[in-house]
């Protein structure tokens, strides 16, 4: 399922002294099966413009294309509750919307309200439970009894359980731990990997694009500032130093062997590349 989006711009508030350019002329194309980051300062535009692919947002200018279905300022497009079950969109700060009185019947919420049965419902959300690591002996309590981290578990659980094509998770690891964070993507790695899930995520955490991305979409000032490779997005260096995005370790090691002089580490993304290329530099 590919995302088109033509000369989107947005506009909060429009025609009232409160008005807000918060998108400007987005161009986009992302691929079906791809993992994805999404970065830029905050206020950058990033959240308006994730709200646009399940169409909690409909543009002020411009279309997007989404599974072939048009999006426009004018239409609501045909098959809204299909469109938002194919695009699971978790928000920022999810935990802030379990409201039932179970864990277990908040996970179960989503796939009864897009047509699953009640025992399908319950059987989609012990499944996602199991799989973000919420024990069942948690099921029957009520989500306010939740760590902040466990919260925001059982809320990403219960965009899972519709099992949608696609996720957009808008900084989904933000004031998680590092482990909790680290299990958070790999999850997200996993569904892109073995369930051949399009995952999109609004990140400002540059080892995660390191590590799991693999396209980079840069927002400024609700402008696209490129769409990059990772390994092409690591090498813009311009770019890099003037949005001030602090760069992986690893990056920054590399980026000093290359003011030393090594060459041909460039493309080098991983560890284990860099050491060996400088050790067989050294070695010549
Ligand atoms: N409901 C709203 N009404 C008016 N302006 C808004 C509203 N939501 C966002 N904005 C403005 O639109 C711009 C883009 O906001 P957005 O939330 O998309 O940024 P973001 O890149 O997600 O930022 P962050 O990294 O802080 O989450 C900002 O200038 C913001 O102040
Ligand atoms: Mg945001």
């Amino acid at each position: 399922m590919s995302i088109k989006v033509e000369n989107l711009s947005y506009i909060y508030n429009h025609n009232t002294p409160f008005e807000h350019s918060a998108l400007k002329d987005i161009n986009l194309e992302i691929d079906s099966k791809k993992i994805i980051a999404i970065v830029g300062a905050t206020g950058s535009g990033k959240t308006t413009l994730v709200q646009h692919f399940n169409a909690l947002l409909l543009p002020s200018k411009g279309k997007l294309v989404i599974n072939g279905k048009e999006i426009t300022s004018e239409q609501k497009p045909k098959g809204l509750k299909q469109l938002r079950k194919n695009v699971g969109l978790v928000f920022q700060f999810p935990e802030y919307q379990l409201f039932e009185e179970t864990i277990l019947k908040d996970v179960a919420f989503g796939p009864r309200n897009f047509g699953a049965s009640e025992e399908e419902a319950l059987a989609l959300a012990k499944k996602y439970l199991n799989i973000v690591n919420i024990e069942e002996s948690l099921f029957e309590r009520s989500p306010l009894d939740l760590s902040g981290g466990q919260k925001r578990r059982v809320a990403i659980a219960g965009i899972l359980a519709l099992e949608s094509e696609t996720l957009v998770l808008d900084e989904p690891t933000a004031g998680l731990d590092p482990q909790g964070a680290y299990e958070m993507m790999q999850l997200f790695s996993h569904l892109n990997k073995v369930e051949n899930k399009t995952v999109i995520i609004v990140t400002h955490d540059m080892e995660h694009v390191l590590q799991y991305c693999e396209e980079v979409i840069v927002l400024d000032k609700g402008e696209i500032q490129g769409h990059f490779s990772v390994s092409d997005f690591f090498n813009q260096r311009g770019l890099l130093k003037n949005l001030a995005i602090e760069m992986p370790a690893l990056i920054q090691l590399r980026e000093r062997l290359i003011e030393y002089g090594f060459s041909n580490l460039e493309t080098v993304l991983t560890m284990e590349e860099l050491v060996l290329k400088v050790s067989q530099e050294v070695a010549k």
